[in-house]
């Protein structure tokens, strides 16, 4: 069999893990030969590939980023009026070098393109990853937790200088429409207030919340928010008071090696994907339910995302602890 493998999307610690953890076992268990496409789908429009081979493979555990690089390109997305033979040159560039499944590393859009060619008869295999974990379908996307170890490094090393200028201190996290990272790193980071899209927030609710603290003779506060909502510093800075300042944080959450549970992660679902193509299981994306890997049908997966609800654990444990979510 040959397969190619590309990177879609963001790129996100573990990428590298996870070609390796294909492209290792479909070379050395399964005898297949394993071609990398270059910047996404970007690379099957135009035959942009490079062979994987033992060496090309090597190295790339502990790799941050996507050695096959990565793209926003959305080859079913048309301008009206403009003919888009974009899919129909994809299908052909994938039968011309004839593969036998493409493998597609992305977030949601990915999945959802990964769908769509596989209407128009190709195999594909999704494997989900993105810092955000908004990927519907899997319990977990490998990228997010060294996101979170990141960004909860950063919330630690802002109560000292909040603490020191008796400060609030809002520190945007990443998240796109999700507040998963938000959620995760706020609560490990102990944040005095979460605020995530999935519950939205009432200002007057954070300003209380911060005004309470100073009420308990706590003069600094953290305010953890996911990019996905706007907050204006100036506002909780003259509505209380209490000199505010705001740091993003930004594409460092993106970089960099991944942790070691990324990596295992990533290895598993590459891993998996080569059982998928073996037993001619296709158009499935591979995943985590309940601790254990598996694969959901692209089908079920395209056009959903995965966001965080209001029952969630760390959210009730959060309020019983007088944790602000900015709601009530
Ligand atoms: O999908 C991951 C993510 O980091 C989001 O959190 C963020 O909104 C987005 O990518 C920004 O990425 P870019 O600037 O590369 O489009």
């Amino acid at each position: 069999m040959r397969i190619g493998i590309l990177s879609a999307g963001g790129d996100c610690p573990g990428i590298n893990a996870t070609i390796r953890g294909v492209g290792k076992s479909a070379l050395t268990h399964f005898g297949m030969e394993v071609i990398g496409i270059r910047s996404g789908f970007s690379g099957l429009l135009e035959n942009d590939y490079l062979p994987l081979d033992d060496d090309a493979l090597s190295g790339l555990l502990s790799l941050g980023g996507t050695i096959l690089g990565t793209s926003r390109e959305k080859p079913f997305k048309s301008q009206e009026g403009v003919p888009n033979e974009k899919p129909r040159i994809i299908a052909e560039n994938y039968r011309n070098l004839g593969l036998d499944c493409l493998v597609c590393i992305g977030g949601n859009g990915t999945q959802k393109t990964a769908y769509k060619l596989s209407q128009l008869g190709l195999n594909v295999i999704g494997i989900p990853k993105t810092i955000d974990n908004d990927v519907w379908g899997t319990d977990i996307t490998f990228g997010f937790y060294t996101a979170v170890d990141i960004a909860t490094e950063a919330i630690d090393r802002l109560h000292s200088t909040a603490s020191s200028h008796k400060r609030v201190m809002i520190i945007e996290l990443m998240g796109h429409k999700a507040g998963w990272i938000t959620l995760y790193a706020g609560m490990a980071g102990g944040a005095d207030v979460i605020l995530i899209p999935e519950l939205g927030y009432n200002l007057k609710k954070v300003n209380q919340a911060i005004l309470h603290r100073v009420e308990k003779g706590k003069s600094y506060s953290i305010v953890a928010v996911c990019e996905g909502l706007d907050i204006n510093d100036k506002r909780i800075e003259y509505e209380t008071g209490i000199e505010t300042r705001k740091t993003t944080l930004g594409y460092v959450q993106r970089g960099g090696s991944p942790s070691a549970f990324d990596r295992n992660l990533a290895t598993r679902l590459g891993g998996h994907a080569t059982e998928l193509i073996v037993d001619g299981q296709f158009n499935r994306m591979v995943c985590v339910h309940d601790d254990k890997i598996t694969s959901v049908p692209l089908s079920e997966v395209a056009g959903k995302a995965r966001l965080v609800t209001p029952d969630h654990d760390l959210i009730v444990q959060g309020k019983r602890m007088g944790i602000s979510f900015g709601i009530e």
